[in-house]
């Protein structure tokens, strides 16, 4: 059969780069990826709707490629996640060269909706409806997309509704696949080259799915029971809500061999007057009591975090007490944002919008203490042997890049074949962003 081109670009979350793989491997055999828009014949976008500047990247695309298809008038063209969700419509008449519109738990239907617009049964197409059953049992089980380290979705969706926040009306109400077919997907990983899985969701400690013996089960048992595959060396999940972190989840820190010590825990602001009007539901102490029972029983755990600034109504003083909680934790890492305001959810509404420029300073002053306490927590390494899992290429040839269990970056001089492999790594220099190493001797 002939074989067309697919190009697919994500955006956003690592949700995003899950469904993207899965994407890809459902198209085959029909579609092969190539690695320029000007080669494919059918372009995918996966997009992110989390703040402003995400959405409007896809526009901008979009002009760009509507150039390429006047070139190509075959080529057909898809806007896929999270802006396909909450614009669903609009996205084609501001683009009307958008052949498809397609939702996060739509995807299974993707090859049918492609041959209906092949065979020009269908002009256009909007599919962003939530339907019952899941996209996962509709999609092919067969994982063609195998690096060292996978990502892997368990959870969907989000309940919480943040005040700020877009993902429950893009990704729909909570699902956990049973763990039976998570332990499946994980098994078909492994044999395929898998050493280490992250678990994802956007909630992905409220993971409550149907465990081996029909009950439900916690995030802390589904690791338990994907350490039974001897090829998995390394688990670790993400994102984790605060109100979520269970006891047995924070007591397997204690007890797996196999679970990383990394936690990306977002605590969003240090202000519990903020916290409230974020809809959080947790206080500043009672996020500080759990990182202490985590750290009680895993003491060198590196404890990673989302930061908003400028969140409406946010004053100096409320700003002033997230740098102190920062000061107070100690991160190893950390990801901190600009409030953007999104259409459609309770915080736009608000009084009190922060200045762009208020926002730009506050973030900047929150950033420069984030880098220098990543940058301590790294310079700890120097003169260690660590074990690093080398899983990406670097940006010169002759440099690949590895991750440690804490999820530090280690740039080393390697040639390829030690591409997928763990290796002992004598640090030699650490920065914010990575450690520099050598290795030591293959394992
Ligand atoms: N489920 C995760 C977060 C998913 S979104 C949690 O609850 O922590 C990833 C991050 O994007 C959030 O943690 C938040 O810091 C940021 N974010 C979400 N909406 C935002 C907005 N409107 N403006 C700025 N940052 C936002
Ligand atoms: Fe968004 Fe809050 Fe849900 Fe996280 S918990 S995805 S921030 S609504
Ligand atoms: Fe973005 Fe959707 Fe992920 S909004 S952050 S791609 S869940």
């Amino acid at each position: 059969m002939f074989e067309k081109g697919v190009y697919l670009k994500t955006y956003g979350c690592q949700m995003n780069s899950y469904d993207s793989d899965r994407i890809i491997e459902n198209l085959k055999p029909n579609y092969v990826p190539v690695e320029k828009p000007e080669n494919a014949d059918l372009v995918i976008l996966n997009t992110c709707h989390i703040r402003e500047k995400a959405s409007e990247k896809l526009y901008s695309d979009l002009g760009r490629l509507s150039l390429v298809k006047e070139k190509n008038t075959n080529l057909k063209l898809v806007v896929a996640g999270c802006v396909a969700q909450a614009e669903g419509r609009e996205i084609q008449r501001r683009q009307p060269k958008v052949d498809i519109v397609i939702g996060p738990q739509m995807y299974h239907l993707l090859p049918k909706f492609l041959s209906k617009i092949n065979e020009k049964v269908s002009k256009k197409i909007i599919s962003i409806e939530f339907p019952e059953e899941s996209k996962f049992d509709k999609m092919s089980a067969v994982r063609t997309i195998a690096p060292c380290s996978s990502f892997l979705s368990v959870q969907e969706g989000c309940d919480k509704f943040c005040s700020f926040c877009v993902v429950p009306y893009t990704r729909g109400s909570e699902y956990s696949r049973p763990a039976k077919d998570i332990y499946k997907e994980a098994e078909i990983l492994s044999q395929k080259g898998t050493k280490e899985i992250i678990l994802l969701g956007q909630n992905v400690n409220a993971y409550h799915g149907v465990g081996p013996n029909g009950k439900s089960v916690t995030l802390a048992y589904l690791i338990e029971y994907l350490e039974n595959i001897d090829g998995i060396e390394r688990i670790g999940y993400t994102t984790s809500h605060p109100n979520e972190m269970t006891k047995d989840l924070i007591s397997l820190y204690g007890n797996s061999q196999k679970l990383n010590s990394y936690l990306h825990l977002p605590v969003q602001s240090g202000s519990n007057k903020i916290l409230t009007n974020m809809n959080r539901k947790y206080s500043v102490a009672q996020y500080i009591d759990i990182i202490r029972k985590i750290r009680n029983v895993r003491a060198d755990i590196a404890i990673s975090s989302d930061f908003i600034v400028g969140f409406p109504g946010e004053t100096n003083d409320d700003f002033n007490q997230t740098l102190d909680l920062v000061r107070e934790i100690g991160y190893a890492q950390a990801y901190s944002f600009s409030y953007s305001k999104r259409l459609g959810t309770k915080a736009a509404k608000l009084k009190d919008q922060i200045s762009f420029l208020e926002q730009k300073k506050r973030l900047l002053e929150l950033q420069e203490l984030l880098n220098s306490q990543q940058k301590s927590f790294n310079e700890n390494f120097i003169g260690k042997k660590i074990n690093v899992l080398i899983n990406r290429k670097g940006k010169k040839s002759g440099q690949l890049i590895g991750t440690t269990k804490w999820m530090q970056s280690v740039h080393l001089d390697l040639d390829n074949n030690y591409l997928g492999s763990l290796l002992d790594v004598q640090i030699l220099t650490a920065g914010p962003k990575s450690l520099r190493g050598k290795i030591e001797e293959k394992k």
